[in-house]
């Protein structure tokens, strides 16, 4: 299996946690799009529900296939959100932001009562840190705010490349008019600690690290699909 079909695996596992009536959030990326697809084929079968996307482009995809849409400000309170990403560590603990919506998919996981995570075998890993963490931050100031993640990380002994994000020539610029900086920090013991310093520098908007978050990872490899529990 490619992992293109791995991705579609997992996102057809956790649709079986999916029922009528549900508020559902709905992630971004790659695998997050093989789910918001084979939901569709689902409420063309019958089932109902109402999602909140994690970004403009889900938001895009969900409308392209019927899926209907609210905001979090008609329904604060969500059952399930189901995304993908980055980095998933056997705690549960993630990165993600790869795909640059981290600060909605965190506001919408946070919204909800769970978060299951869907993604291939390669995103598990022992210790967070090998993909570099996005963390989003202010257009205002952001060599300064660069500078100051540089040295909370050094406070850490964490050190490594922190590079602006780019698209076209272009800075990436994120669905809620921000940058993101990726930090390659290389493996990241205390999570916490490193959570904690990055939201203590007020040009830091929010970083990638999901800690305590996720309720549960559906991870699919050649071997066969497994579910790491909370
Ligand atoms: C989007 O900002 C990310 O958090 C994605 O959830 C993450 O990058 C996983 O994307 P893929 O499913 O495309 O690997």
């Amino acid at each position: 299996m490619d992992q293109k079909q791995l991705k579609v695996e997992a996102a057809r596992k956790a649709l079986e946690h999916v029922a009528s009536g549900m508020k559902l959030g709905i992630g971004t990326g790659s695998t997050a799009e093989e789910f918001v697809r084979l939901l569709a084929q689902k409420l063309a079968a019958g089932l109902q529900i109402v999602g909140v996307p994690t970004s403009e482009r889900t938001a895009a995809l969900c409308r392209e296939l019927g899926v209907p849409l609210s905001t979090l400000d008609e329904t604060p309170e969500l059952d399930l959100t189901i995304d993908g990403a980055d980095e998933i560590d056997m705690h549960l603990s993630l990165i993600k932001g790869g795909g640059g919506a981290l600060l909605r998919e965190k506001i919408v996981a946070a919204a909800s009562t769970r978060m299951i995570v869907i993604a291939d075998k390669s995103k598990v890993v022992d210790t967070l840190g090998r993909f570099p963490l996005p963390i989003e931050v202010n257009r205002f100031g952001l060599r300064a705010t660069e500078h100051a993640i540089a040295a909370a990380a050094n406070r850490l002994g964490l050190s490594g490349d922190i590079k602006l994000r780019m698209t076209d020539a272009q800075p990436f610029v994120t669905d809620g008019d921000h940058f993101i900086l990726d930090a390659s920090f290389g493996r990241i013991p205390d999570t916490r600690a490193l959570s904690d310093a990055l939201l203590a520098i007020p040009g830091v908007v929010e970083h990638g690290l999901f800690i305590g978050l996720a309720s549960a990872a559906i991870v699919a490899g050649s071997d066969g699909i497994e579910t790491i529990q909370a």
